[in-house]
C-alpha cells in the first residue's frame, strides 16, 4: 500500500521521481482548463474520499482538481458531519471508507489519528496537513523553488517563525533533496528534536538558532527565506506566541540580509503584518501564489504515485 503520510518515510529517489513527474505534469498541461483532464488519465475511475477536521481553502480545492484533471473524482467532507464527530473510531471509519473509495486525503487534528486510519485502511492515504506535518505542501514549495532557482542541492533555505508543522516537513525533506536548513525559532516554538536527530543522521545539514540577537543572521546569504503563521489551527497560546515571535517577522531588512537573489516562500494563509509585512510578501521576490498553484502539480504526482502501487 503506497501511502504518503511523511517525507522522511521516503528514499530520495522515490521523491524525486515524484517532483520530476510533478514538473512534467505541469508542463504537459499547456494552456487547458482547470477543469479539463490530462491525456494519460492515471486515477480514471478512481473516487478519492476528503476528511477534513480542520478549515482549507487551498487543499480542499487543489485535491478536487487534482483528481479530476487525473480522469477521477472526489468526495469532500468535514469530520464534524461525519459519525466521526460523534466517536465512531478512526478505524472503523477507515475500514468503512475503503468500500467506497480507492485512495482517502485526510487533515486531521492529530498525526496519530493518521496513522491509524493510513493503519486500518485497505487503500492508499494521503497526509493532507496535521499537528505534526504538511508534507504536500512542501513538495509543492519545492517544486516552485526549482522551478525559479534550479536544482536545491546545496542551497541554503531559511526558517523563521514557529517550529510547526510546515517546518517539520522542511526538516523531513532537507536530507532527501540535498539543501541546507537554517531554522530560527524562539526557543519554546522549537521544532520536534527527533526530526532533527533524524535528519540530521540521514546526513542533512540543519542548523537550529533558538536565540536570535539579529534577525539578519538568519537569513544572511539564504537562498530563500521561509515563515509561515505563528499560531496554527488547534495553537491556544495565542499572546504568548505573538509575543515569542516578534523578533522573526520576515520584512525588507531581514531579505536585504539574505542572498541577492532570494526567494520569499509561504504556504499561506498569511496573517500580513504579523511574520510578513505586506512588502515582501507583495514583492519581486515572494513566490506565494506559485506554490499555491503547485498544490495542484505536486499533488496529481503524489496521488498518480500512490495509485501506481497497485
Ligand atoms: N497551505 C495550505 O495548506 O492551505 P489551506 O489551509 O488553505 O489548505
Ligand atoms: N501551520 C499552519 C499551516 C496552515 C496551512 C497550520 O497548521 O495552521
Amino acid at each position: 500500500m503506497r501511502h504518503f503520510i511523511d517525507l522522511w518515510r521516503h528514499d530520495a529517489a522515490e521523491l524525486r521521481a515524484i517532483l520530476d513527474d510533478a514538473h512534467a505534469r505541469k508542463a504537459a498541461r499547456g494552456d487547458r482548463r482547470h477543469g479539463a483532464a490530462d491525456d494519460d488519465l492515471p486515477a480514471e475511475g478512481a473516487l478519492l474520499a476528503m476528511i477534513f477536521e480542520k478549515n482549507s481553502t487551498r487543499t480542499r480545492f487543489s485535491f478536487d482538481g487534482a483528481i479530476r484533471q487525473l480522469g477521477g473524482s472526489s468526495l469532500i467532507v468535514s469530520a464534524g458531519d461525519m459519525q466521526l464527530g460523534r466517536g465512531e473510531s478512526v478505524e472503523d471509519t477507515a475500514r468503512t471508507l475503503s468500500q467506497y473509495a480507492d485512495l482517502a486525503m485526510l487533515r486531521t487534528n492529530s498525526h496519530a489519528d493518521l496513522d491509524a486510519f493510513a493503519a486500518a485502511a485497505a487503500m492508499p492515504v494521503i497526509n493532507g496537513l496535521t499537528d505534526r506535518s504538511h508534507p504536500c505542501q512542501i513538495m509543492a514549495d519545492l517544486m516552485s523553488f526549482e522551478e525559479v532557482r534550479g536544482p536545491l542541492a546545496g542551497k541554503t533555505l531559511a526558517w523563521m517563525g514557529d517550529g510547526n508543522n510546515v517546518c517539520a516537513s522542511f526538516i523531513h525533506a532537507a536530507p532527501k533533496f540535498g539543501f541546507r536548513l537554517r531554522i530560527a525559532t524562539p526557543a519554546a516554538y522549537a521544532p520536534n528534536s527527533e526530526d532533527i536527530e533524524r535528519a540530521i543522521a540521514e546526513g542533512g545539514e540543519i542548523e537550529l538558532l533558538e536565540q536570535l540577537d539579529d534577525p539578519g543572521h538568519a537569513a544572511a546569504g539564504a537562498d530563500a527565506v521561509i515563515t509561515d503563521c505563528w499560531m496554527s489551527m488547534g495553537d491556544a497560546d495565542e499572546d504568548a506566541r505573538r509575543a515569542a515571535h516578534q523578533s522573526l517577522q520576515v520584512n525588507a531588512a531581514v531579505m536585504a540580509a539574505a542572498a541577492p537573489d532570494a526567494l520569499f516562500m509561504h504556504c499561506l494563509p498569511a496573517h500580513r503584518g504579523e511574520e510578513v509585512t505586506d512588502e515582501v510578501i507583495d514583492g519581486p521576490a515572494s513566490i506565494v501564489w506559485r506554490e499555491a498553484a503547485n498544490r495542484l502539480h505536486a499533488q496529481k504526482a503524489i496521488i498518480a504515485w500512490c495509485l501506481a502501487g497497485g
